[in-house]
């Protein structure tokens, strides 16, 4: 009996101990490493790359990736260098709070597929990881998110569960540019993003 007992108590421990080194081996060929890393290596999305880790949703998108097929739209550094700069520094540096930020980086993936551009071009709308809905329209040709946010290059990097698209211009959830400009400029003086 006792005996039995030790021998199902160490087939146990032994399988507890052995689980997390499974999946830490797992995580480290997972889609969400392939992704961040396409992602870090990019030449143009090192501001994109900043805003995830600061606003702590870079976790959050190698679990999405890790989990199922996901589509990003990255702004390329000159799409938030060519931002008024105060807009930048505060929702970066804290004097908004890291929730602003997290919307934002939250705006900028969808968990629902891995579409190529054709695909997002099918569409009304999709919904970002932020539960905010993400108009898409096909104007000239050109695919844009929320009437202001073109893709400027479709299909940039294909990675394991996940495709990401360049885009031109930040997504600011409009839900909260309001909140943004008072934290900001202390009222609505420079709006974050052409608004619709
Ligand atoms: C891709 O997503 C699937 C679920 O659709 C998951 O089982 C698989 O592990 C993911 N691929 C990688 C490389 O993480
Ligand atoms: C979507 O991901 C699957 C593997 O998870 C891959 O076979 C397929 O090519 C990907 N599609 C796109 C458009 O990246």
């Amino acid at each position: 009996m006792a005996a039995a007992g030790s021998v199902t108590f160490t087939s146990l421990a032994f399988l507890l101990l052995l689980s997390p080194l499974f999946v830490s081996a797992q995580v480290d060929t997972s889609a969400g490493d392939d992704l961040v890393g396409a992602i870090i290596n990019h030449c143009c999305l090192k501001k994109f790359y900043y805003a995830l880790q600061i606003s702590r949703i870079e976790l959050r998108l190698r679990d999405s990736a890790n989990r199922g097929p996901i589509t990003v739209f990255a702004p390329t550094d000159d799409s938030i260098t060519k931002l008024d700069p105060e807009l930048w520094t505060c929702v970066t540096t804290g004097q908004g709070p890291l929730d602003i930020l997290s919307q934002i980086t939250l705006y900028h993936f969808v968990t629902d597929g891995n579409f190529t551009a054709a695909e997002v071009a099918t569409k009304r709308h999709l919904t970002s990881a932020s539960g905010m809905p993400l108009g898409v329209k096909v104007v000239n040709g050109n695919v844009m998110l929320e009437d202001y946010a073109p893709i400027t290059e479709p299909n940039a990097l294909r990675t394991s569960n996940a495709t990401v698209h360049l885009i031109g211009e930040l997504l600011v959830p409009e839900t909260i540019v309001s909140t943004i400009e008072n934290l900001c400029f202390a009222g609505p003086a420079s709006a974050p993003a052409p608004s619709k």
